[in-house]
């Protein structure tokens, strides 16, 4: 049998043994606080989905055009009591019913992340429970395996795995392995193929719509807003990167539309209107469309097609040369209607199954904490007492994106 074929009979294996198991169901509380989202949910082996509660605090951190984090530590004290509680009601269940709390252990912002984590080991030292520790990228990864499990439909291993959001820009190949349980389990192993030498792609998202004045997250209008304009109006050179080709860089791009728009006094009359709509509180898609003018329209669309078709780009060449059998891509910019529609192009012209997470699982949440969760505690990990949070926690080893020999 063919190395790839073996992965792929041990990865059905453990997928057939974790549907066995599933009639003894083991639930577990996910927690996640890492950045602006108070999260808990609580998942049955690792792919049903018993509730899921997020508390945003985009609101909050909306009048000052990114997240405040002062301010996001307040609100996940005020929120973390609520929102578990909420979790475990919305799921039928009462806390004695959970097997495992899961939380996050990074990275993110050391305040915000320490609220969940506090919160998560007081739990879990009060209930007798078992306490894992999850990488909130970790997590972003099994938002997908969740959903396509639940589905039917579990993506071969290896895969390359892109998590695309307004903190990172990451390329992971993802696989498993045995673990060191003598039940079976298997064990997730993450391998870093590349990430963004400077700005993530969601931050120059967000960074270019505080430019035009479109508001803030600004992904999802300008989502939006591309639709109405000519991708190919406004040349945006491709990102250099020198050393490894699967790293991305997107600070250029925002520049160059920085400089583009400084270059044209005219773009400034209808950045101060919308500016002025934003203020009264008038932030809808259509609102704001219908204060632009094609040439901005054009210069949203151009903008977004040179920061998709770069994600599209090295994160297929990376599946070519890495030899995976599937493409996942998760996060907050995984939203993203055209990067969707050109990863399943593409993919498909190159016969690869491609694996998003629905738009409720692609940006923070903490079903999928609660989800990569369960293979460790399967394999028997735990966290105690010393647990701490680590804001740069990294995920996985790095080999410095050696392709796999063919
Ligand atoms: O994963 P997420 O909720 O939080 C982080 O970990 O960053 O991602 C939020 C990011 C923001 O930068 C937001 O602008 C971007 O995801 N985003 C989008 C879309 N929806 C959210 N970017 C492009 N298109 C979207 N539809
Ligand atoms: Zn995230």
């Amino acid at each position: 049998m063919r190395l790839r074929e073996k992965r792929a009979c041990a990865y059905a294996n453990m997928m057939r043994a974790m549907a066995e198991q599933r009639e003894a169901k083991t639930r577990i509380l996910g927690i996640e606080s890492s950045c602006d989202e108070t999260a808990a949910a609580i998942v049955a082996n690792g792919v049903k989905i018993l509730s899921s509660v997020v508390a945003s605090q985009v609101d909050i951190h909306r009048k000052y055009g990114g997240v405040v984090p002062e301010l996001a530590s307040r609100e996940h004290l005020r929120q973390i009591v609520p929102v578990v509680r909420e979790a475990v009601a919305q799921a039928g269940l009462t806390l004695g019913d959970v097997d495992a709390i899961g939380v996050t252990q990074g990275p993110g912002l050391v305040g915000a992340l320490l609220v969940g984590l506090t919160y998560g080991k007081v739990l879990a030292l009060s209930l007798g429970k078992p306490l894992i520790a999850v990488n909130h990228l970790e997590g972003h990864v099994h938002a997908v395996l969740l959903e396509a499990h639940a589905a039917g439909r579990a993506p071969k291993l290896p895969a390359m795995c892109l998590i695309v959001s307004g903190g990172h820009t990451l390329l992971y190949r993802v696989e498993t392995r045995a673990s060191a349980a003598e039940n079976g389990a298997r064990q997730f192993v993450y391998e870093r193929i590349g990430g963004t030498r400077d700005d993530a792609a969601g931050e120059a998202y967000d960074k270019v719509a505080k430019m035009l004045a479109l508001g803030y997250p600004g992904g999802p209008i300008i989502d939006k807003l591309a639709a109405h304009g000519n991708a190919l109006a406004v040349r945006f050179g491709a990102t250099k990167v020198r050393g490894n080709p699967y790293d991305f860089s997107y600070s250029g791009i925002k520049t160059a539309v920085l400089y583009y728009l400084r270059k044209r006094p005219e773009f400034q009359p209808e950045i101060d209107a919308r500016q002025q709509a934003l203020a009264r509180g008038e932030r809808s898609a259509d609102a704001l469309r219908a204060l632009s003018g094609q040439a901005t329209l054009d210069l949203i669309a151009s903008f977004q097609h040179a920061v998709v078709e770069d994600l599209v780009g090295r994160t297929l060449t990376a599946a070519e040369q890495f030899a995976v059998e599937s493409v996942l891509v998760s996060g907050g910019v995984a939203a993203n209607r055209q990067l969707r529609v050109r990863f399943e192009e593409e993919s498909q012209k190159r016969g690869m199954e491609v694996f998003f997470p629905s738009r409720a699982l692609s940006t923070d949440n903490a079903a999928m904490i609660a989800a990569a969760a369960y293979p460790k505690f399967a394999a028997g990990e735990r966290a105690d007492a010393s647990l701490n949070a680590q804001p740069n926690f990294p995920l996985g080893f790095s080999t410095h994106a050696k392709p796999a020999a063919q």
